[in-house]
């Protein structure tokens, strides 16, 4: 690096991932961090003062984005909509930038790829699927000449670690979602974690990458893991299945000429002997399919300092090379381009899968032919009917596993066991992947 001048980079965001930045980064001689801004510099003083003594702090993302002093933004906290003001302006200005922000990327990627690509410079945002597990750059290079078939991903750390303990621990709900936030998992908000779509922003990039498809999170079926109880958890552990919240993208065949594209986040059943199945606590994973390569795995961390700042920090030194080899070009770093064939998002009723239900039912004489009855009605055949006893205050859970059929005769069965007086309630029902 001798006789080259050190990039300076500008961080926002100095939180868990953005200290990680800075342990990661510091005495680096490419590349150095000279500008920061944080919401409470006072709270930060110390840190700064021993990691950074250089760094100029400041209260103002905008003026750290835009600073002429600032040749890469890194953007490491957070926000929707003030975030991708942040990075459009260091853009704008004809900066790289850096960002681990899911919700931003997932939202206004294509405004910020179109500005990037406008004034010439990288956007990166590798840390923004699975922080510190390479998914981004796999996608857009390595696997560039497949066809890429199906991916599945457990792509949400709090409910991996959540949904893996109350299976081995028999941990209740309220229990796991504490201790995930104790071990510094969860958001402090962690309404997006457990409601699924933390998964569903990184799924919608994954998308993208992977289909050259712009799905919004608002057009997929969405369902989180809120009302998985530790009853269904040991159920599936008989059935031979582990319960795992899922971000699913597949090719899904063709209606009216147009190929479907079938994109969802929900809790599903998967058979123990699935790769995925096996990933536990808050380790996530990418499951992919491709038409050459055939099936691959990526496993790693998905959340943390470090492991993000891992993700970060790729980033960034992949641009400060290019800086200082003069080659700096949005090109180099631009993402693929959009499918020229666009894909119809496969309706939800039109999903195939068997079919998890479990009722809660009076202890009456005639209530599994009821069930029986329902079922054929809506034209669902089953794999298998159980009775788990009878509760002390007597009522039944009755669990029916199906076979394959399409998502809206389920739906037509849950309707007409919700509206049978002597079924209690439908008390879960969950997809398996197949
Ligand atoms: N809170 C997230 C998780 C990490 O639990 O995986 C950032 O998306």
């Amino acid at each position: 690096m001798s006789g080259k001048t050190a990039i300076r980079l500008g961080l926002i965001g100095c939180g868990t991932v953005g200290r990680g930045v800075v342990a990661l980064l510091a005495n680096r001689p490419d590349c150095q961090i000279t500008h920061i801004a944080v919401r409470s510099p006072e709270k930060h003083r110390d840190f700064m003062a021993e990691e950074l003594p250089q760094a100029t702090v400041c209260q103002d993302p905008m003026a750290v984005a835009t600073h002429p002093d600032v040749d890469v933004l890194v953007e490491v906290a957070g926000g929707v909509d003030t975030a991708e003001g942040w990075m459009t302006a260091a853009l704008k200005a004809g900066k790289p930038v850096v960002t681990a922000n899911k919700d931003c990327m997932a939202t206004h990627g294509h405004t910020l790829r179109a500005c990037a690509e406008q004034h010439n410079v990288p956007l990166l945002y590798e840390a923004a699927v699975a922080a510190g597990i390479p998914l981004v750059a796999p996608l857009k290079t390595s696997l560039a000449a497949n066809r890429i078939t199906r991916l599945a991903g457990i792509l949400n750390g709090t409910c991996n670690y959540m949904l893996t303990r109350m299976a081995q621990e028999g941990w209740g709900y309220s229990h796991a979602l504490e201790q995930a936030q104790a071990k510094g998992f969860a958001e402090a908000d962690p309404t997006n974690d457990v409601g699924g779509k933390d998964t569903a922003y990184k799924l919608s990039i994954l998308t993208r990458l992977a289909f050259g498809q712009s799905v919004s999170v608002d057009d997929m079926l969405l369902e989180g893991i809120t009302t998985i109880t530790d009853t269904d958890m040991q159920l599936a552990d008989e059935f031979g299945f582990a319960i795992k919240l899922l971000g699913i993208a597949q090719s899904a065949g063709e209606a009216l000429d147009v190929p479907n594209l079938d994109v969802r986040v929900h809790p599903v059943l998967l058979a123990k002997t699935h790769p995925l199945a096996s990933v536990a606590n808050e380790f996530n994973a990418l499951w992919v399919q491709g038409h050459a390569v055939g099936e691959l795995m990526f496993y790693g961390r998905g959340a943390g300092e470090l492991p993000t700042a891992s993700g970060v920090c790729g980033d960034v030194l992949s641009v400060v090379a290019a800086m200082q080899g003069g080659a700096l070009s949005h090109t180099a770093f631009a993402d693929p381009a959009l499918s020229n064939t666009p894909m119809a998002l496969l309706p939800v009723n039109d999903i195939a899968s068997r079919y998890y239900i479990r009722l809660v039912t009076q202890d009456t004489p005639g209530v599994v032919g009821t069930i029986g009855t329902i079922c054929g009605n809506a034209g669902l055949s089953l794999e298998s009917v159980i009775q788990q006893g009878v509760t002390n205050d007597g009522h039944a859970n009755i669990v029916l596993m199906t076979q394959m059929h399409m998502e809206g005769q389920c739906q037509q069965a849950l309707e007409a066991f919700n509206a049978c007086e002597t079924i209690e309630s439908v008390a879960c029902m969950l997809r398996v992947l197949d």
